[in-house]
This record gives C-alpha cells, structure tokens and sequence, in this order.
C-alpha cells in the first residue's frame, strides 16, 4: 500500500466549481469539475445559489479522491480558493441562505453605492478615507454593498442578523463553514484576502473598521473572524471528515501564490471569467494613483501580510461566453480561436466589452459595451478576433498602470487561466505588452495556490523557498510587432473607450 499523502483544493470560480489532488511535486492527480448555473434576474442582476454550489463542492470532492484512486485517509489537508467578493447570508440555525449569492459581477446596489457617498459619506473626505482604509474604490464590486442590498430587502433579515441569528461571507466561509460541520458547529471564518474585497476590513489593522460597517449599516455579529491564509482553521466533518482545513484565498491571490510570485517586484495575469493581474508588493501597502487596488496578497499563520496591487478586468473570458450564449456565432468557448484565425486581422473592428461598466482602470459603473469600426467586409470571424484583442487590451491598459504605479516596469508577465490555452490570445498578449508572456507546466495555478497554503499550514511542504522550486515554465510567446504597430493598434483601442465611456453622450 502506497504512503504517498496530497492537498486537496477546493475552487469554487464564478463559472463552475473544481476540486483538485495534488500530490508533493505540486501535480494533479485527480480533478472533479462541475458548472455553476448563472441566475440572470433582471439586467444587471447576477446570482448564484449557495446550496447548489455547497452540493457540487462534494460531488467534486468524490470525483477527485475517486479520479485520484487513492483512500481519501491519505488526504492531508484541504485548501479553499473562490470567486472573491460573492455574498452569501445565510441562517446559522437552519443552515439554509436567505437569499441567493450575489455575485461580484452584480451591480444592483448601485444605489446604496450613490447613499454611502452622498449620505454618509457627504464630506468627499470620508470617501477617500474609506478608500484608503480599504485600498478599494467605492463600487459595486465589493461585497458590502451587496449585503446592505440583502439586509434591506430580505424580509426580517435585518432582525434576524441584529439577533446573531445571520452569518455573511464570500464563497470561502460558506464552503468552510458546510465543511467544518454546518448547524452542527461549522466554524465561521474568512481569511485576509477574502476579508480585504469585502470594503469592510482595514488593510492595515487587518480587522473590521467600524465606521464602515456603519455606513453600510451592517451588524457585526454576522461578520466571520478574520483568520489568516494558512492555519488549521477547523476539520472537515461528513465529507473527508477528521481532515484540517488549513488553507484560503481568494482565487486571483491564490493564483498569485500558485504562480510562486511570493516576493515584492513579481506579477501574474490571470485569464478567468475576468482577468485580474496581481503585482506583489511585500509588507508594503501602495496606493495606487492609476486606478488599481490595494489588496492582500497573503498572510502566512502569524507572519505578516504581504500586500498587493491589482488590476481588476471584469469581462474577458465571459465575453467568450457571451459569443457562446447571446450571439450563437461558436458553440463551444475553444470554438473562438478557430474562428478567429478564419480571417487575418480583426479587420477594422474593435470591442470593449463593458458588461458591467468599466473596472480598472476607469472605475466607470455607467460605461457601456461597443463596437465600432464595422464596415459591410466585417463578418463573425472578425468579431471573434476583436473579442480576443479586447481581453489583451484591457490587460494592456491594467499593465501600465502598474508600471506607472510601481514605477519599475514589468519585464515578464507569467499567465494562469483557462483562455491561456488559446495560442492566438497569448501571441496577441505578448505583442501588445510588448513584453514576454510566461505559461507555466500547471496552468491551474488557482487550486495549486490553495493547496499551497494549506499544505504549508500543516507541514506538507516546509517553505516558500520549496514551493519555488516546484514553478516550471512551459512556453513563452515573444512580442514581434514593432513599437508603431503596437502604439497604432493602442491609439484605435483607445479611441474605442472613450466611445465606451461616453456612448451616451
Ligand atoms: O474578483 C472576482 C474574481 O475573484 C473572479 O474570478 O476566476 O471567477 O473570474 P474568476
């Protein structure tokens, strides 16, 4: 009988819920995957059902372990990375949400967004005050307005949560909390990096800020405790049950980690449902002047918080999806790059898709999405490759603000994420960076991260310096267009933006 042990990482991501074994070399070993069904209420609305997702996690969790083919005794800790942001509320007595999860995407509480800056906010101060305790901007995006919205129009939620009866958290304390043993004792946790997306915790006190929690009129007592990155945070109960839950992050920093870009000066550029490019900065907290945030990285047990700067993107990898869907025009999301070499350039046309207004760097909830340069020649096939331009562009935009930021400009972009198997995106990447784009051997740099840091909680792997040694490169595209062509290319996506920013106008 083998003695070989694993982590095992659950990651829940907007679009479907995975879970991983890995063993000590940092290699799958079995993997379980199953879609998240995308709830679309009302324009702008975008939800998810916490029970649907808590009943994939352990379905695959089993098809893991089995998919593995080991005993599931030799699973040694388990590690949680998630969608940041996501709200979910739920009944601690009966265990059941009271609303669906609100998703990051979801832009319904605009409106509370508007109060908390005229209101409460009526000094323009307190606004950049709270900016700068939380390293975000005031949007949407995060999670406090989504559960102002839930407490509001939930009917006796607000009782309910005042009495203690009503827990919140991202996706990572739902799960942990299920995992630990639901009704019967789960514990209720979040760690920093979940903790710092919610616009509730003080980046550097590492804790709740009161006054924010007034502004958004949330009660403490459905807060979780904010525990670090990687400790025993309780052990599973019914599934995997006896085995510690050691290790949470949010996914974009658990990509982060998984790419080993553990120091300050290292990057990584995810391609999910969004793409989010993360920019180390160590112990040192940076604000941004250039319209990106200031998150935690990491936080190992009682060392201190690394920190971070991100690009956010909101609409890269479900504009794909949205060619799927709405458009009909491929009918599977690999289809996109088939359909893009059909044809030799995007023709003219140029696409930004502003689904949900625009993220980093403009921070405009009211852009929309375009289209423009279409002539009669333009057919689908160019729309797919100004669709992939669009997620490489926008990435453009979110590196420049993190050279402008940093003032040390990036000369390598290591990339995570499922579009990173589309060959055509990554040499496009690398010719508007005009920087080389890194593919590692394990693409799922998200679950590995995870696995990561609960392995490390639990003495699986010893260091971070160990953890290095496991990255391995697999393939590196080399810009090739000349500084004008990628400069005229930027001057027409620029041109497009505005147009996105005043569509209206
Ligand atoms: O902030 C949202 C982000 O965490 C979602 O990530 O991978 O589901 O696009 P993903």
């Amino acid at each position: 009988m083998t003695t070989e042990r694993y982590v095992l990482a659950i990651d829940n991501g907007t679009t479907s819920t995975r879970a991983i074994v890995f063993d000590h070399d940092g290699m799958k070993r079995g993997t379980g995957q199953l879609e998240t069904t995308q709830i679309f209420p009302k324009s702008g609305w975008v939800e998810h059902d916490p029970l649907e997702i808590w009943a994939n996690t352990q379905t695959v969790i089993t098809e893991a372990v089995s998919q593995a083919g080991m005993e599931s005794s030799a699973i040694v800790a388990v590690g949680i990375t998630n969608q940041r942001e996501t709200a979910v509320v739920w009944n601690t007595q009966t265990g059941r949400p009271v609303y669906n999860a609100i998703v990051w995407q979801d832009t319904r509480s605009q409106y509370i967004v508007d109060d908390v800056a005229t209101v409460h906010g009526s000094e323009v101060s307190d606004v950049s005050r709270y900016s700068s305790v939380t390293g975000l901007p005031l949007a949407t995006y995060f999670s406090a307005s989504k559960i102002a919205w839930i407490l509001e129009h939930v009917p006796g939620a607000r009782t309910s949560a005042e009495r203690g009866e009503l827990a919140f958290g991202t996706i990572d304390s739902w799960l942990v909390w299920n995992l630990t043993g639901g009704i019967n004792g789960g514990v209720h946790i979040t760690d920093v990096t979940n903790a710092s997306r919610t616009y509730l915790m003080n980046l550097e006190t590492l804790q709740w800020e009161e006054e924010l929690l007034e502004a958004f009129s949330i009660p403490r007592a459905m807060l979780p405790e904010i525990k670090s990155s990687s400790e025993i945070y309780g052990h599973c109960s019914e599934i995997l049950p006896g085995v510690p839950v050691s290790g949470i992050l949010g996914d974009q920093q658990a990509a982060t980690f998984g790419q080993a870009a553990f120091t300050a000066g290292e990057a990584k550029n995810t391609y999910g449902t969004g793409n989010f490019l993360i920019f180390n900065t160590g112990e040192e907290i940076i604000h941004s002047r250039n319209g990106l945030l200031t998150t935690v990285a990491y936080k190992l047990g009682t060392q201190p918080a690394h920190y971070a700067l991100e690009g956010s993107i909101a609409v890269t990898g479900s504009l794909i999806q949205w060619l799927r869907d709405n458009l009909g025009i491929i009918s599977s999301a690999a289809e996109v790059e088939t359909l893009a070499l059909s044809v030799e350039d995007n023709g003219g046309a140029y696409f930004v898709p502003a689904f949900s207004g625009l993220f980093a760097p403009h921070w405009r909830p009211d852009a929309r999405g375009v289209i423009v340069g279409l002539t009669r020649f333009v057919n689908k096939g160019h729309i797919a490759r100004a669709a992939l331009e669009a997620v490489a562009f926008q990435t453009q935009e979110v590196l420049q603000a993190t050279n402008s930021d940093t003032g040390v400009p990036l000369s390598e972009v290591r990339v995570d994420g499922g579009m990173i198997a589309n060959e055509t995106l990554m040499q496009f990447q690398a010719n508007i960076l005009g920087v080389p784009v890194i593919r590692p051997v394990v693409a799922e740099t998200t679950a590995l991260g995870a696995a990561y840091a609960a392995g490390l909680a639990v003495g699986f792997w010893s260091s971070t310096d160990e953890l290095r040694t496991l990255w391995k490169e697999e393939k590196r595209w080399l810009p090739q267009f000349t500084q004008e062509e990628r400069e005229s290319r930027l001057r027409v996506w620029n041109k497009a933006v505005q147009r996105s920013l005043n569509w209206i106008d």
